[in-house]
């Protein structure tokens, strides 16, 4: 197993991926149609790996395209991190994002099915637990939709288990990431949102950057110990090496496999903003203002399952991810785009 296909490789999770996969002696082709991600991420892959991975400019949903680089090239593995992921902009257009989510999966399924490609990890979400009703969350927590984004991952997981009854050749891993945040240690990757930041790490490192004047904290009144909204925060090299763990189950084992990848821990917006305040000497002005719609008051997993089946934790702290998103952002102000 050593030439993995990744698409959506140029983006934040995806990247951060390729790094620990190309450091550990993959070979990495990249497909990556640039909707949400910039070209430059793959210098700043060859400056931290000493390789620039191969790299196809193009969508999923593109099946000629596919086919080709499948007959070009052989694969031992693919995983699948293209999808669009902003939950409010899925609620505005849900046929985009069931086009790109659902009929993009299909097309990169039928394309595998075709040279019997037949290894998978997907990047799938906490969001298919909906608003849970108690916590920690295993993975045999009933699923359901509260957002077309969430719905269009609740598709694809269940084509995927339906897939690995049907034909059990398959091997394929179902991680559902809680909330990935940080960057990789030495600032030349990170999270890189176009437009104002939906997501709460990104938006402190922009506050405290000068960048924007103050961070929204949605909702002071949820029943958590300080009324702030209660997240697993995961350290996204963490999940990174999470998927180098996934994909080494998925190679030893057929079947379908399904794991909720965070660290176990609860914290609130406060509390993040008090440790990303402490560690970076960063100033975050913020107001607590009204909930968000559609936000769950806390969520955090039991990590039990996948310390078990892939011998994987997650070990980075609150202070790295704060530590970690800090440097990114202050050696890249701008992001990818420098000027
Ligand atoms: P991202 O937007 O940074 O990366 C996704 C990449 O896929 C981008 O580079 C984009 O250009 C590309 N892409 C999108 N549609 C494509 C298509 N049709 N063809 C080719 N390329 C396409 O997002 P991310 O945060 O790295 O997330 C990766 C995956 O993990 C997504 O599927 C997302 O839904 C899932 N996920 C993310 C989070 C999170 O908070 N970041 C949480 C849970 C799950
Ligand atoms: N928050 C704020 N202000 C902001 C942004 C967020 O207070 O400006 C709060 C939210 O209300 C929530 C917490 O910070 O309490 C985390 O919010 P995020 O938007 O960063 O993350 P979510 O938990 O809402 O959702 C994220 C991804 C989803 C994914 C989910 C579970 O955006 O795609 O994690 O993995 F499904």
């Amino acid at each position: 197993m050593k030439n993995i296909f990744i698409t959506g490789g140029l983006g934040y999770i995806g990247s951060h991926t390729c790094v620990v996969l190309l450091e550990a002696g993959f070979q990495v082709s990249i497909i990556d149609n640039l909707c949400n991600s910039n070209p430059g991420v793959l210098d700043r892959i060859e400056c931290i790996t000493g390789v620039r991975p191969v790299f196809y400019r193009g969508d999923i949903r593109d099946r000629p395209l596919l086919d080709d680089i499948f007959s070009k090239q052989s694969f031992d593995a693919v995983i699948h991190f293209a999808g669009l992921k902003a939950v409010g902009e899925s609620v505005e257009k849900p046929v985009d994002y069931y086009d790109n989510n659902v009929n993009g999966s299909l097309s990169l399924f039928i394309a595998m099915k075709k040279v019997k490609l037949q290894t998978l990890v997907f990047s799938s979400s906490a969001t298919v637990y909906g608003d849970p009703h108690s916590l920690p969350i295993t993975e045999d927590f009933p699923c359901s939709a509260t957002n077309p984004y969430g719905g269009s991952k609740l598709m694809v997981e269940n084509i995927l288990s339906d897939l690995a009854v049907a034909e059990p050749g398959w091997s394929i891993g179902r991680l559902r990431y809680f909330n990935p945040v940080g960057a990789h240690a030495g600032g030349l990757i990170g999270e890189d949102p176009k437009g104002v930041p939906n997501n709460l790490m990104p938006y402190i490192a922009q506050v405290a950057s000068g960048r924007r004047n103050k961070l929204q904290v949605f909702g002071g009144d949820y029943p958590t110990p300080d009324g702030s909204g209660v997240r697993d925060y995961i350290h996204v090299m963490d999940l990174a090496e999470g998927h180098l763990a996934a994909l080494r189950y998925c190679q030893i084992n057929n079947g379908l496999l399904t794991v909720n990848l965070g660290t176990g821990q609860g914290i609130s917006v406060i509390q993040m903003i008090e440790t990303f305040e402490r560690v970076t000497g960063q100033k975050v002005a913020f107001e607590i203002v009204g909930r968000r719609p559609g936000d769950i008051a806390q969520c955090w997993t039991d990590p039990t399952l996948a310390k078990q089946l892939l011998g994987w934790s997650a070990g980075r702290s609150i202070e790295d991810m704060c530590t970690d998103a800090w440097r990114w952002q202050d050696l890249n102000p701008s992001g990818y785009d420098e000027g």
